[in-house]
Formats: structure tokens, sequence, C-alpha cells
């Protein structure tokens, strides 16, 4: 924890750390209703919701209903970690680089293409985005191939819905999703560390799974630029660089797509990439997780659950051989 001294030499704690009065008060009458028992496990999540919300951003507002089936218990990641400890390479390959960096994206106007086999191609602009579905809140664990975790309240809305509206003819057996790659807006995009744009990949049922969100905010607001701002994918049950960011075009293919990680290290990063505690990448365990946030001597790492706990995912998998498929 981060301590500043008050004029008198007496330690505080980091202002951000500080629970506001409101969310304080709010708190100690919800304790009162758990112990009577008239609360129920949606409220709880409700609660824990609003709590992170107070550690708040100041971007937009963008609020949206609690999904509870979709939502994950654990205690969220403070809004301050999850937005200055950032895997976005356009923008740097260090944590700290995309926060310090990504102002100098554009994120309107923003449109997203979404093409390839659909009967109903279409262009997408954000208006049209936010308004395609009603916007969820989805809690979701999102567990990074390099050993660390997050715990992230996202707002948006099943892939599938957008699906449903363009149409996939019976060619589409891939989604493929393409970031933006702008050298003017991204630094990094000059570096040779991965082939640009970033583009990753869904098998078709994977992308029609419920979980798999589109995204359009974290925190109940817009999302930050170093998170993927305005609008990324999330699929929980998989290593963190599967969800991509910042995306601008949305491609159904007949074919496996070249993505840019398993591109790079084809022996580390494989297409299916779902989290599995039963097969390590080549140099180091994949059986144990530091939640970010919970940092500290004292604290123990946890244990990686198969598809990062989301085993209603399974049935997708049923007869393959994960080992071979990582
Ligand atoms: N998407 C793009 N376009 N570029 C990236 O470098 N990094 C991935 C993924 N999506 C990445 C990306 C990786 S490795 C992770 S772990 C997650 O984003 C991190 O998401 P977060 O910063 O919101 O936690």
């Amino acid at each position: 924890m981060l301590i500043q001294r008050s004029p008198n030499g007496i330690e505080l704690p980091y202002s951000s750390e500080i629970t506001p009065r409101a969310v304080f008060e709010s708190r100690r009458g919800f304790i009162k209703q758990l112990a009577l028992g008239s609360i129920s496990s949606a409220a709880l999540l409700e609660m824990a919701a609003r709590d992170a919300h107070a550690q708040g951003g100041g971007n937009p507002k963008l609020p949206a209903k609690l999904n509870p089936a979709y939502s994950a218990m654990d205690k969220q990641t403070p809004y301050k970690d999850a937005t200055t400890y950032n895997n976005f390479y356009e923008f740097g390959t260090d944590k700290s680089e995309p926060a310090q960096n990504a102002h100098t994206l554009r994120t309107h106007p923003w449109t997203v293409t979404i093409e390839g086999e659909v009967k109903k191609p279409m262009t997408l602009d954000l208006d049209a985005l936010l308004k395609l579905a009603p916007l969820e809140e989805r809690i979701y664990r999102l567990r990074c191939v390099e050993g660390w975790s997050m715990v992230i309240p996202w707002t948006g809305y099943s892939l599938s819905e957008i699906i449903k509206k363009v149409e996939p003819t019976s060619n589409a057996k891939y989604v493929e999703f393409i970031s933006l790659a702008d050298k003017s807006q991204m630094p990094g995009v000059g570096s040779r560390v991965l082939n640009w744009p970033y583009v990753e990949g869904l098998r078709i049922d994977e992308a029609n799974h419920p979980l798999t969100l589109l995204t359009l905010g974290m925190y109940g607001e817009t999302l930050a630029n170093q998170n993927g701002a305005p609008v990324r994918i999330v699929t929980p049950w998989k290593y963190g660089f599967k969800s991509a960011k910042s995306i601008v075009k949305i491609r159904f293919v007949k074919e496996q797509p070249r993505t840019s990680w398993s591109l790079s290290a084809p022996n580390e990063y494989g297409f299916y990439s779902n989290v599995n505690p039963d097969v390590d990448h080549p140099r180091w365990s994949q059986g144990s997780e530091r939640r970010i946030g919970e940092d500290g001597f004292l604290s123990r790492k946890r244990k990686t659950l198969m598809f990062n706990g989301y085993s209603d995912v399974a049935p997708m998998y049923a007869g393959m051989d994960l080992k071979k498929y990582y």
C-alpha cells in the first residue's frame, strides 16, 4: 500500500484507498440487512458493483443492469490497478506504458466493419453498437497467460447479438477480430514486437457462446483507452490475449485465423488458449496465479481453475485433446 503523510506526521492511506463516506454508509446498512437474512446474492453482487464504481475513473458513465448469472462473486480489482497494469502492445510493452501513452487514441468517430461469410455485412458506428442490444454489466475474471489475474465489471452484451444480425453463411467456421493499427495514434505499432494489426480469433461456436462479451464499458463507465476503448472483446475462459482491444473489424471466415500471438511464437501461444492449469507454458507453470491488487508478502497465489472457472464452456471441447489444441 502506498502511504502518504499528513502535515502532522500521521500516516494516511493513499487517497484512492480511503472508502468514500457514501459507500461506507451504504455498506453499513447492507451488513445489517445481511445479518437479518433479507438480502439476496443478486443484491450482494449489485453492492459489489457499486463499491467498485465508487473508485471510478472519470470517463462518461455507461449505466447497465448487472447480470448476476454471468458474474463472479470474487472481490473486484480496484479501478486503478485495472487501468495501470495493462497489456496493449500498440502503446508499449511495459505494463505501465498503455496508461501513459493511450491518451493519443482517438475513439470518436469509430466504426466496426463486419464482413466476410455473412449474408448482411454492415458497418456500425458507436451509437449503433450501443443501441444494438440492452447493455449488461458482467463481473468477469480475466486470467493473463503470464500468470496474473483480475476481476473486472465489464459492460456490453453477448457478441451473439451481432452475429444474429449479420446472418453468417454455412461457410463461416471462425471469427477474426482485428484491432486498429494506426502509427499516428499508437506509438508501439512501429515496433517489430508483433505482427500488426493485432489479430485474434474464435471458432464460430465460441464466438456465439453467451459468455463472449462485446464490451463497451468497465466499472460503470465507457472503456479506458488503455483497456481497449471504445470497443473490445472479452472471453473470460481464455487467456487474456484472446480478448482483442480497440477492434475495427470482425470478419467471418472459413479457415482458422492466423492470430498475432500464434504467429509470433506458435509453440507458446495456441489458437484455442483456453485457461488450463494442466498445460504449462513452455517457460512457466500455469497451475497458479497472482491476483492483481492482492500483492504483498502475505498474499498467497491462487490455484488456476480449468477454463478459469467457467465450466459451462466445457461441452464445446468435448472429445478434443486440449494438450494438442492448447
Ligand atoms: N489487444 C490488442 N489490440 N493489443 C494487445 O497488446 N493484449 C492482450 C489483450 N488484448 C492486447 C490486446 C493481452 S496479452 C491481455 S492480458 C489483455 O488484452 C489485457 O487486457 P486489460 O489490459 O484490459 O487487462
